[in-house]
């Protein structure tokens, strides 16, 4: 079976957390997208664990991790991180395996990339891991995949400090190399979770363009670059946060305009630990925008809906989602390509009453309180996706399961 998980806003909507739940019952992890520009947060018995490249089933001990062919690389992040693991007690050696297929990210990409970024005449706020690059060398042809390191000799488009730097890497990346494609055929009844990098509205095609990543942060990336076809995905879940957060630049129309002291946005990045597991940066806040989860529903085939950090609203008395916009006058509920509309959106606002107490111990759904439940109700009625699952903390076990994803 193949459960697809992908962000369903701009990223950082908690999916390290969900795949590591959901990795209980499966048996090998593959991420599909993005590199290590990603940041995937889990914890685990109070310890935190900050994944960017490995993906998130690596903590169980008995799952096979794989890093897909839509991944951009840089063995010393990689290497850096399988290291962190291991001085954590995490035996990663036999069951971290790198497509064949994947794109490596050299040394010079992140300088490259910061550059380009920095002569944007409106940044994109890149995390600076040569991502852009490694994604756009590729596109132009002139990547250089896992694949071709058997062969660096044979490297016409390789200068010689870089093909020097990837001689060191060749021994330790070749004996990860598998054929993905081949490697799923050959387990064929396993459970397998498909995680997505970044989110819908970062991807290069549905996402808020040219305010993204390079990547397919999309159900389609699962198909295009995670070694099985569209028609083998059994489900496709989208996490989403009970509010909306962004990391640098583009447009956001329910940001919150105050972020002084005191302001909700300040509470909502302290309650909610908003600040980047990559970069450090502090997250901008706003509320839930149900057009634009709409619209992400509609385009990857969201049948199910994981709703996360619906506990950082425990202490509000009231709080708003955006169900619409107005446009230069015009109302609307669909999510407009043109930044320039994005730009100058009005959110039209529905308020919800707050709850006012802890949930971060309720195990079920009938235990939420009664406002809580309305607010997951409106959701699933404006978005017509149900929500199966439901984190109210950072740990492992603070997670309600309304219906199990391995359920056909
Ligand atoms: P890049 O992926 O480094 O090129 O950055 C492009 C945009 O995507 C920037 O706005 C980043 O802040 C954002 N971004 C990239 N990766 C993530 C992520 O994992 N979470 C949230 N935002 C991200």
């Amino acid at each position: 079976m193949n459960v697809v998980i992908i962000g369903a806003q701009w990223g950082d909507e908690g999916k390290g957390k969900i795949v590591d739940f959901l990795a209980a019952d499966a048996q090998i992890v593959v991420r599909f997208s993005g590199g290590a520009n990603a940041g995937h947060t889990i914890v685990l018995g109070g310890e935190r664990f900050a994944l960017h490249l490995v993906p998130s089933g690596i903590l169980y001990p008995d799952k096979t991790v794989i890093l897909g062919s839509g991944m951009v690389i840089d063995p010393e992040a990689l290497f850096g991180e399988l290291r962190d693991l291991e001085n954590k007690g995490i035996d990663w050696k036999g069951r971290v395996f790198i497509s064949d297929r994947a794109h490596l990210v050299l040394p010079g990409y992140r300088e490259m990339d910061r550059e380009a970024d920095a002569r944007r005449a409106k940044p994109i706020g890149t995390t600076g891991k040569g991502i852009g690059i490694a994604y756009a060398l590729k596109a132009s042809r002139d990547g250089i995949r896992i694949a071709d390191i058997d062969n660096i000799e044979r490297l016409v488009n390789l200068g010689s400090e870089d093909r020097e730097w990837l001689f060191q890497w060749k021994d330790r990346l070749l004996p990860l190399k598998i054929d993905l494609a081949a490697y799923l055929r050959s387990h064929r009844n396993t459970w397998r979770l498909f995680e997505g990098a970044q989110g819908a509205l970062l991807d290069i095609d549905t996402g808020t363009y040219p305010f993204v990543s390079s990547g397919m942060s999309c159900a389609a990336g699962a198909a295009a670059q995670g070694g099985i076809g569209p028609r083998a995905i059994d489900r496709v879940l989208g996490v989403f946060k009970a509010y909306s957060t962004r990391v640098g630049n583009g447009p956001f129309p329910t940001e919150f305009a105050d972020d002084s002291p005191g302001s909700l946005s300040q509470y909502i990045r302290k309650v909610g630990n908003e600040y980047g597991t990559t970069t450090g940066r502090p997250r901008r806040c706003g509320y839930l925008d149900l057009v634009a989860l709409r619209y992400a529903c509609a385009v990857n085939s969201i049948d199910r809906l994981v709703l996360t950090h619906l506990d950082v609203y425990d202490a509000l008395e009231e709080f708003e989602a955006c169900i619409g916009y107005h446009i230069d006058g015009r109302l609307t509920e669909d999510f407009p390509a043109s930044i320039g509309d994005l730009e100058v959106a009005q959110p039209v606002l529905r308020t919800f009453k707050g709850w006012k107490r802890s949930i971060g111990n309720t195990r079920t759904y009938g235990d939420l309180p009664l406002n809580a439940r309305e607010y997951i109700e409106f959701i699933e009625e404006f978005t017509e996706t149900p929500i199966s699952i439901i984190s109210v903390g950072s740990d492992r076990n603070q997670t309600i399961v309304r219906e199990s994803p391995w359920i056909r």
